[in-house]
């Protein structure tokens, strides 16, 4: 929710900046600004809506030149998204400029300090008093950080903020708690950024912050203290992918190139995390086989499709290893004072790594001292480095708003716990999770066959452009997957959509059903456990109901012909395997009818990519 970006260095700093901002607007495009220090009082512009707005201001009304400065895009949380709430925020008297991502908590009470002192509040934002404040603490004398250091001592809540002072050129400076900042190390230039996508095109190397961190950068030096001052050591790191990553390489959006990458996200998730014979090693646990053999409670932990994602991991987990797997909304978890011990086990998913409600959840968890084991796609984001283990799921960087393959390698990484403590508990036979291994190795291939199937999904969509409510039906695996693809409809077509578990309709949704409603059904594999022909049951009643079938079904299965008006053939895998499979025609389905109704499908409105605020 929000991105920053601060840059001093050689270059044009607006250039840098706004180049950082264009990288991070998916984290919020409510409106953009920018804040330079030049010869005389901050320079700066800011506009509501997207930085499209900005950038014809600037053009219009040029800065003067520069070689520090910072920027923001913001996702709104107090005051409306307009031009005078827009970022950066001033000090009284323009010496100080600031941006901020989060959520200050104690801002009333310090705004009618700065009030009752006789300063004019221009905006309805929490950040705002922040700015007056540094800028009060630097008139005393002192530097930029010192100042910064006064003031974080005074807030409470969750922030990332940057700020610069325009009697000094030199540094930038920037605080964090609880919410995402990562330097970028540069050759006679240093940056801030959200996340490594802000300077990625300038380096590759950055520097990690942890949390109450204030850091400085200069041309030549970054330094790093604690919120009193004591000097730390930020944890270096070299970002494994590239600026191809970050751009849309001939796509129309980066959702739908994202989509398109999962056969390779599926594959990279998978590297390294088994040998020959299919014996897995999870290679980034700080919890001990010893200690996972002691679990006998699991408890998932996760928002959105994340959540999803657990729901997916639940049926596999219980069923390889026979431990009870509950799977919670990361936001209900905590205040229902869950039951915790040292034998549960906590596992977070979280693509951005950065949800504040999945990021409170797991500090509760280990209050109560329970192990935490992070499925995380954002290298050194805060969940995984406060939680006791991490599995990443090397997807790449997702882009676009809506999760495809973060949620596609997040079940990935999913299977493949399950597989490693059914291996270490001994839960499930040697050949039985060899036989599960090569299967998920067999991912890839079978994505890609759907994917270059995919016609009659663009022509569907051209079909349902008047849809107005779209229902999704599943059962077991199934159901998580029905749930999912409402939740892409909803975000990106902003349709009524909702998912069901099939054998609930006759409990009520069924009512729903009229003539010509689109339900997308996904038919499980044929199995001993008649899920199948109870799926099929369900199709017939709605189909009897006049409802207007999309039935998604394994290659092979014949017979539901006459039940579906559309049918999408999937390749034949084991039943909990399938979601890897069913998802993909409903993500490209979403893409496409979104794209058809003239909606921004990356950037859907009201949404932002990583969600920092409770
Ligand atoms: O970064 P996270 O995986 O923790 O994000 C969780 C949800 O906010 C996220 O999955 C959201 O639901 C997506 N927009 C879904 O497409």
């Amino acid at each position: 929710m929000c991105g920053i970006v601060g840059y001093v260095g050689e270059k044009q700093a607006q250039d840098v900046v706004i180049e950082g901002l264009r990288r991070l607007e998916y984290r919020g495009y409510d409106s953009a600004g920018i804040a330079l220090v030049v010869d005389g009082p901050i320079a700066w512009a800011k506009k509501a809506g997207k930085l499209a707005n900005l950038e014809k201001e600037l053009a219009e009304s040029p800065l003067p030149g520069s070689t520090t400065g910072i920027g923001h895009t913001r996702w709104a949380t107090h005051g409306a998204p307009n031009d005078v709430n827009a970022h950066p925020h001033l000090g009284g008297h323009h010496r100080v400029a600031l941006v901020h991502n989060g959520i200050i908590e104690n801002f009333a009470e310090l705004r009618a300090e700065i009030e009752a002192a006789g300063d004019e509040l221009r905006s309805e934002t929490d950040t705002e008093i922040a700015a007056h404040l540094i800028e009060r603490a630097l008139a005393e004398g002192g530097t930029l950080t010192e100042a910064m250091q006064q003031v974080c001592a005074r807030l409470e809540g969750a922030f990332t903020l940057v700020a610069i002072d325009a009697e000094d050129p030199s540094r930038v400076v920037a605080a964090r708690r609880s919410s995402p900042l990562v330097v970028g190390l540069g050759d006679g230039e240093n940056f801030l950024g959200s996340d490594v996508a802000a300077f990625i095109q300038h380096t590759r190397e950055a520097l990690e912050l942890g949390q109450d961190q204030i850091v400085t950068i200069t041309r030549d030096d970054v330094s790093v203290t604690d919120f009193d001052g004591r000097p730390v050591e930020g944890t270096r790191y070299h970002v494994d992918w590239d600026l191809s990553a970050a751009e849309k390489d001939g796509y129309d959006w980066f959702m739908r190139k994202e989509i398109f990458e999962q056969p390779r996200a599926i594959g990279d998730a998978l590297l390294g995390r088994h040998d020959p014979a299919g014996r897995l090693q999870l290679d980034e646990g700080r919890i001990s086989d010893d200690e996972l053999r002691e679990v006998d409670k699991i408890i998932i932990v996760a928002c959105g499709t994340a959540f999803y994602a657990g729901l997916v991991a639940k049926y596999a987990i219980e069923h390889w290893t026979r431990i009870p797997c509950e799977v919670e909304l990361a936001h209900e978890f905590r205040y229902r004072d869950p039951i915790l011990t040292r034998s549960t086990l906590v596992v977070a998913i979280s693509q951005s790594g950065e949800t504040a409600d999945t990021l409170m959840a797991i500090r509760h968890a280990r209050t109560q001292r329970a192990k935490v084991l992070a499925i995380c796609n954002t290298n050194g984001s805060t969940i995984p480095r406060e939680s006791d283990a991490v599995l990443y799921t090397h997807a790449g960087p997702e882009i676009g708003v809506a999760s495809t393959k973060g949620f596609m390698t997040q079940m990935i990484a999913a299977y493949l716990l399950g597989l490693y403590l059914a291996q270490v508990r001994g839960t499930s036979y040697a050949d039985e999770i060899a036989r599960v291994v090569t299967e998920l190795g067999d991912m890839p291939g079978h994505v890609q066959r759907i994917l270059d199937g995919s016609d009659d999904l663009y022509a569907l969509a051209e079909e349902l452009q008047q849809a107005r409510v779209v229902l999704f039906l599943g059962r077991h695996v199934g159901y998580p997957i029905a749930l999912e693809g409402a939740l892409k409809l909803k975000e990106l077509a902003y349709l009524h959509a909702e998912g069901f578990a099939a054998g609930e309709l006759k409990h009520g949704p069924i009512a729903l059903i009229e003539p010509g409603l689109p339900v997308f059904c996904v038919v499980p594999p044929r199995g001993r456990d008649q899920l199948h022909e109870k799926m099929v049951s369900a199709i017939q009643e709605i189909r009897a109901r006049g409802a207007r079938t999309i039935v998604m079904v394994e290659d092979d299965d014949t017979g539901i012909e006459e039940f579906a008006d559309t049918i999408i053939r999937l390749p034949r895998v084991s039943t909990l395997l399938q979601p890897v499979l069913a998802v993909v025609p409903l993500q490209l389905f979403a893409c496409e009818l979104a794209t058809r109704l003239g909606h921004d499908v990356d950037q859907p409105r009201n949404l932002a990519k990583s969600v920092t605020v409770e």
